[in-house]
């Protein structure tokens, strides 16, 4: 009798809301096409490790709506290292493993490439709150982070125009402005920074006074993690220019990677799940899923690796021009 084939399944990089019902997506749709699955924790560094166990139906249940992942993740430097690749490929074959469904993002992409380029059979979910991942419109994640930054903003303008203030709030987004530039428009932010769109400090000062002069109790700056100016320097800063209103900053750091995922990223998982074990079935590998308009599709992971997921300016554009 023919051997079962045998899907591995893993989460990498940072964590993202919703990473968990994409787990329980894949394994159940394994388990419905008559696969065996194996959960590696601690992403590519249990991969190498050999961190492996066998997961069942009642192992995904009650995980749909907890955010973190419970197959724990890693950035795993050995992996970056084709040694590092090359015993994970042995750890795989040891256990029996045909395919491998990673959930990441874009660092987690490029493993997967390498991966797929010595022969493995992998597919990948982008999962990532900074939604920086070519291939896919949004991934995992960014949904559930903008409602959390949405929900502290919205607190902060409260206290913001009590006090006459500027506020600076700055997002996670290492080398994207997404997350900034979206909540931006969400929460009515007078000045939104992000890489894409360089900004010098006189220019924001000037918007912030404008702003003042033009009757608003409260100015909101959003500053993208990796805009290029330091939320700190740029409080220091503005304070010192005298701009009508005091200044306060609040960084909201890794409380945006957690939470109970949105509605939104449990529905983009749970497709992205299923769609990824289909394409094993189908016979199809070295892609990722992703999302175009209103289907999901994929994009090969040689295209992944090589494009940059760009925002559209226009947003960028629009959150300037609802300030007024
Ligand atoms: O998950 C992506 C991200 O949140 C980036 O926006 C941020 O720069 C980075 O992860 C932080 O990573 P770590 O948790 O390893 O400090």
């Amino acid at each position: 009798m023919a051997e079962k084939f045998t899907v591995g399944v893993l989460t990498s990089g940072g964590d993202a809301p919703g990473m968990n019902a994409a787990i329980r997506a894949v394994v159940r749709t394994a388990l419905a096409n008559n696969m065996n699955v194996i959960g590696v924790t601690h992403g590519y560094e249990g991969l190498i490790n050999g961190e492996f166990h066998e997961m069942g139906a009642r192992d995904v249940g009650g995980i749909l709506q907890r955010g973190g992942t419970i197959l724990l993740t890693s950035r795993s430097k050995r992996f970056m290292e084709s040694a590092g690749q090359r015993d994970a490929i042995r750890k795989m074959n040891e256990a029996g493993m045909d395919a491998l469904i990673v959930i990441g993002g874009e660092g987690s992409m490029n493993g997967a490439h390498a991966l797929s380029k010595k022969g493995v059979k992998v597919i990948g979910i982008p999962a990532s709150i900074d939604n920086d991942i070519y291939g896919t419109h949004i991934a995992i994640g960014a949904d559930t982070a903008m409602n959390t930054i949405m929900d502290a903003v919205d607190k902060l303008r409260d206290t913001a125009s009590s006090h006459s203030r500027a506020f600076l709030i700055e997002t996670m987004g290492r080398n994207s402005g997404y997350l900034a530039v979206m909540t931006g428009i969400a929460c009515g932010a007078e000045v939104v920074l992000i890489p894409e769109a360089p900004i010098t400090i006189d220019e924001i000062a000037a918007a912030v006074e404008d702003a003042y002069k033009r009757g608003k109790t409260h100015a909101i700056i959003v500053n993208a993690e990796g805009s290029g100016i330091r939320t700190t320097d740029l409080a220091v800063k503005i304070d010192e220019m005298d701009v009508g209103f005091t200044t306060r900053m609040t960084i909201l750091g890794h409380i945006q990677r957690g939470g109970s995922p949105t509605a939104y990223d449990r529905l983009l998982a749970s497709r992205f799940g299923v769609k990824a074990v289909e394409a094993l079935v189908e016979g199809t590998h070295g892609v990722m899923t992703g999302l175009r308009g209103k289907g999901v599709d994929f994009t090969s992971l040689e295209d992944v690796i090589t494009n940059k997921h760009r925002i559209n300016l226009e947003y960028y554009h629009m959150a300037k021009v609802l300030a007024r």
